[in-house]
């Protein structure tokens, strides 16, 4: 039987599979060429410059919509969904207990209440089942947050928002192209909320955008990303109550190049991770990732687990010792369900407060506490995560492949030799 490298094994991989090189591949000469023009124009702002309002335009004809409104960063955009559609104290908004603080920061900074619905255990998505469970007359609307490249299954989560007559904001940060029966995300709830930060499919270092089909809830996301200001009045007033969440050109200009290369960039991904299900598919102990029928995934990352009563390990071991192999699995991917973070675990948002959560106009008892979304806890502590990359090589897939193989062989052999 081969040797762990984790036990003074020799490795699968000697050379790193994570390389800077990479990551600057992502940018060439088309990004450079657009900063230059934004400086050469002289104006750095998007109230002065055109690179972020053309972004906005181009945008909407990708996705197909009536409308989009570019931010500061994806958690600007979620802010500003929420803030359009009304959502203030008092309200509840469900969504996902596996997710960015991104998600949930916009809840709280409106004085609304986050509520989790748990998650399915082989996506990791909520689902209409679990909305409906924690759904009560105080829901203003959802947050259905597409998990790591997958869709959420929206035809039964849009079917419960309009009986319920609640909005539903998509969170496709993770999940760019990604589709449910044929539908992109971000284009089936009311709004959809995207982000442009370094770790995304594509990216301008930090920022975001909102799209929808609803003019009116574009036009004010787009009011409350600037302050509340039209910028057409001769007299100026803020109609709207809102931040300064404006994007740069500078990153806009980026940003409208990153979105020509999406396609090829999702294509990739998805070429790479059918060879990674190749390789796997056979290989005892190893679950490639599940999704459901009628959706495509679009790798942000590729997740995984595996049957740890079969191998005798745990899924942290079994990382450990594939990232001795050369393969990084970092462990856990997510330690806590978001509900366990401080600030909502010990009802700290404005200062010593307890607001939102003991505020007069909520009137409730919530209580972030373990075993609020059982599934969701479950799930964190065998989840496992490869990276995806649109630069990864058939070889590099191999060699993923192999250093999976090695170590669940060493523990399917090792149990029958004891
Ligand atoms: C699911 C999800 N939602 C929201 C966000 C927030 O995006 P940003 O970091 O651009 O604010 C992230 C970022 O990691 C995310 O993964």
């Amino acid at each position: 039987m081969l040797k762990l490298a984790a036990y003074g094994g020799t490795k699968v991989r000697k050379a790193p599979l994570l390389v800077e090189e990479h990551s600057k591949a992502r940018f060439g000469k088309e990004e450079k060429k657009a900063v230059a023009e934004v400086i050469d124009s002289g104006h750095l702002c998007r109230v002065f410059g055109a690179k972020a309002k053309h972004f906005e335009n181009e945008v909407s004809e990708y996705f197909s919509v009536s409308g989009a409104a570019v931010t500061a960063s994806g958690t600007a955009a979620i802010h500003c969904a929420l803030a359009a559609i009304g959502v203030g104290p008092g309200d509840e908004v469900i969504t996902s207990p596996i997710t960015d603080m991104g998600s949930v920061i916009p809840i709280l900074a409106l004085n609304a209440i986050p509520v989790f619905a748990d998650v399915d255990p082989k996506t990791y998505n909520i689902t209409a089942e679990t909305i409906k469970a924690v759904l009560t007359n105080r829901t203003k609307a959802v947050i259905p947050v597409h998990f790591i490249g997958q869709s959420c299954v929206m035809e039964p989560i849009l079917h419960l928002a309009k009986k319920h007559n609640i909005y539903i904001i998509e969170d496709c940060a993770q999940s760019y192209l990604s589709t449910c029966s044929g539908r992109l995300v971000g284009t089936m709830g009311d709004m959809g909320c995207f982000s442009l930060n370094d770790f995304k499919h594509i990216t301008c270092g930090d920022g975001g955008f909102v799209i929808s089909n609803n003019k009116d809830l574009i036009s004010r996301a787009r009011l409350f990303a600037d302050k509340g200001y039209t910028r057409t009045e001769a007299v100026r007033n803020s109609v709207l109550f809102g931040l300064n969440y404006r994007i740069s050109e500078l990153q806009a200009a980026v940003a409208s190049v990153q979105l020509k290369k999406l396609a090829s960039i999702i294509e990739r991904r998805r070429n790479f991770a059918r060879k990674l299900d190749n390789l796997l598919k056979h290989v005892e102990g190893i679950n490639t990732p599940f999704i459901e029928d009628g959706i495509e995934h679009s790798f942000w990352l590729y997740p995984f687990n595996i049957d740890e009563n079969k191998l005798g390990v745990n899924a942290e071991t079994f990382a450990w010792e594939v990232t001795a192999e050369g393969i990084p699995i970092p462990f856990p991917y997510i330690g806590l369900p978001i509900y366990l973070y401080d600030p909502l675990k010990n009802k700290q948002i404005y200062g010593k407060s307890s607001c939102p959560f003991e505020c007069h106009l909520y009137g409730k008892n919530v209580s972030n506490i373990k075993g609020l979304c059982p599934v969701a806890e479950k799930s964190l502590t065998n989840m496992l995560i490869l990276p995806c990359s649109e630069f990864f090589s058939d070889s590099d897939a191999r060699d993923i492949a192999s250093a999976l193989t090695k170590v669940c062989d060493y523990h399917l052999k090792g149990q029958t030799s004891r």
